[in-house]
């Protein structure tokens, strides 16, 4: 009780005492500590003695998790519980209004935090309910707390903030990732890094959270988002709320608002799992075709990797040309060029629904992990085939094996080309040469149980072979620095 007290009491005053630089959104840190350093207010005799001190007591911490390819990504020091993003979005500027509620835990006491945002203004940043001293240059936005925070002890972070999201380009030529818009419709795609364009993120796999979105939008308009819609609401005025809840843990960069002309659908599999997908009015017809098997592909993959990991799934068509697909969790976007009313398109619906597994309930340890998404995803594209009448696992595997020579190893595609075909198609080979290495009985439990042993967390390339080898009882150093590492593709087994 008296701890909090005094926190408060301290927040307010650093505050009063800065009052121009509790409102700059660009204020310098250097700055900002040699102020924080004037007499306290007399509240502050309140404090413990221990807190009196005038040197920091706690840790900065860190403005990256220390990723081998994208060394600033996320934060160090805290873990994200939950995400409470409250958004407006406002098609004739092309801005968002929006509010942040994030409540975190300390894993060290700190002095300050970071969070990633870019490209947006932050108006104000409260922590438990006070105004504190914040400072955002480029990605980082840090946040120096009147009082240290201890860690372990939740703290809640609200940033209030806006402006016209604009997408990052990161990890790849191909992708501008985050939030985009034609001027009236919006729909986000991240991977790796672009959840910072619309929200204050540790924006790293290794964070996981829970999330709420609160989305208003013109009335003429409707949203989907991760997780499942809770309420939607007219304010009276012309705009819609729609509230959705993903209450499975997620990272960032799966984390996905879509707004547009959108027709809602709802089925359930087979084992009852809900399917709620959202499409552009225009292509509801089309959509409906081109992803008739999903339940259907649920309930193959349900038995080769297990459990399907979420609480719902289901498809959004972006009303794009987008030409890829993206596995949002719980809700995989598809650009609307892949939408033709065909039914020609299963192998990426397969690919996007097995990434639910490999890559959003197991996620990469590190972005130089990416194979374990992209690999795991297209050997999953096999398993269905086989699974549907379509070539065997081996002959997918030949096929592939045959087509180049991958001379770049999936493990290490560097942080330019994250998404190279390498990753993909030598990622695949991979897992069917562990197969024949390991043997089928090993392997076929392999899969279910990573994602028993690391979902809900992250997982590395050593985390795989060590479960390799415990499964199998074999020494795999060898088999993995010539598959994922080695500069050539090895010959098929
Ligand atoms: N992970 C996607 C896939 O299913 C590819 C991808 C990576 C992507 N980054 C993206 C798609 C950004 C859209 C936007 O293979
Ligand atoms: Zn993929």
């Amino acid at each position: 009780m008296e701890r909090t007290f005094s926190r408060r009491w301290r927040a307010l005053g650093a505050c009063a005492l800065l009052i121009a630089a509790c409102a700059s959104s660009d204020l310098d840190l250097d700055e900002r500590s040699g102020a924080t350093s004037t007499t306290p207010p007399p509240s502050e005799s309140t404090v413990s003695p221990s807190e009196t001190a005038g040197t920091p007591q706690g840790a900065m911490g860190a403005d990256g998790v220390g990723d081998p390819y994208y060394p600033g990504l996320g934060n160090g020091g805290y873990d994200v519980a939950t995400y409470d993003l409250d958004i407006e979005w406002m098609p004739d500027t092309g801005t968002v209004d929006a509010t942040a509620a994030i409540v975190l835990v300390p894993t060290e006491d700190l002095d300050t935090f970071n969070l990633d945002l870019e490209g947006l203004d932050v108006e104000r940043v409260v922590v438990d309910g006070e105004e504190v001293v914040h400072a955002h240059a480029g990605r980082e936005l840090t946040i120096d707390p009147a009082a240290l925070l201890v860690a372990g002890d939740d703290v809640e972070v609200v940033v209030d903030y806006g402006g016209e999201p604009t997408p990052i380009r990161v990890g790849t030529d191909v992708f501008r990732v985050g939030w985009h818009t034609d001027g009236r419709d919006a729909y986000v795609v991240s991977e790796p890094a672009g959840a910072a364009s619309w929200f204050p993120a540790n924006d790293h796999p290794t964070d996981k959270a829970r999330f709420r979105f609160v989305v208003t939008v013109p009335s003429d308009l409707g949203v989907i988002a991760n997780g499942l819609q809770t309420s939607m609401s007219d304010t009276g005025d012309g705009r819609t709320t729609f509230v959705y809840e993903a209450s499975d843990l997620m990272a960032t960069y799966l984390a996905s608002v879509v707004i547009g002309d959108l027709v809602f659908v709802e089925e359930s599999t087979a084992s009852g799992l809900l399917l709620r997908s959202a499409y552009p009015r225009r292509l509801a017809d089309a959509a409906a075709t081109d992803f008739a098997d999903t339940a259907a592909m649920v309930e193959v993959f349900e038995r080769s990797f297990g459990p399907y990991p979420f609480e719902t799934y289901g498809h959004v068509v972006a009303d794009e040309v987008l030409g890829f697909a993206l596995e949002n969790q719980t809700l995989s976007i598809f650009g609307s060029d892949l939408v033709t009313g065909r039914g020609a398109i299963d192998a990426i619906v397969a690919h996007e629904l097995a990434h639910q597994w490999f890559g959003n309930a197991v996620s990469p340890a590190t972005w130089m992990d990416i194979w374990l998404n992209e690999g795991f995803a297209t050997y999953a594209e096999w398993v269905w085939a086989a699974g549907s009448d379509g070539p065997t696992i081996a002959e997918s595997a030949a096929a592939v094996h045959a087509r180049a020579d991958f001379g770049v190893p999936p493990g290490d595609p560097g942080p330019e080309e994250l998404f190279q075909a390498t990753v993909y198609l030598r990622g695949g080979l991979v897992l069917y040469a562990l197969s024949q290495e390991i043997g089928h009985d090993a392997f076929d439990r392999l899969l279910p149980l990573w994602v028993e042993r690391f979902g809900g967390s992250a997982a590395s390339t050593a985390d795989l072979r060590a479960l390799a080898e415990e499964l199998s009882g074999q020494d795999l150093e060898a088999f993995f620095d010539a598959w994922v590492y080695g500069a050539t593709l090895p010959p098929l087994p």
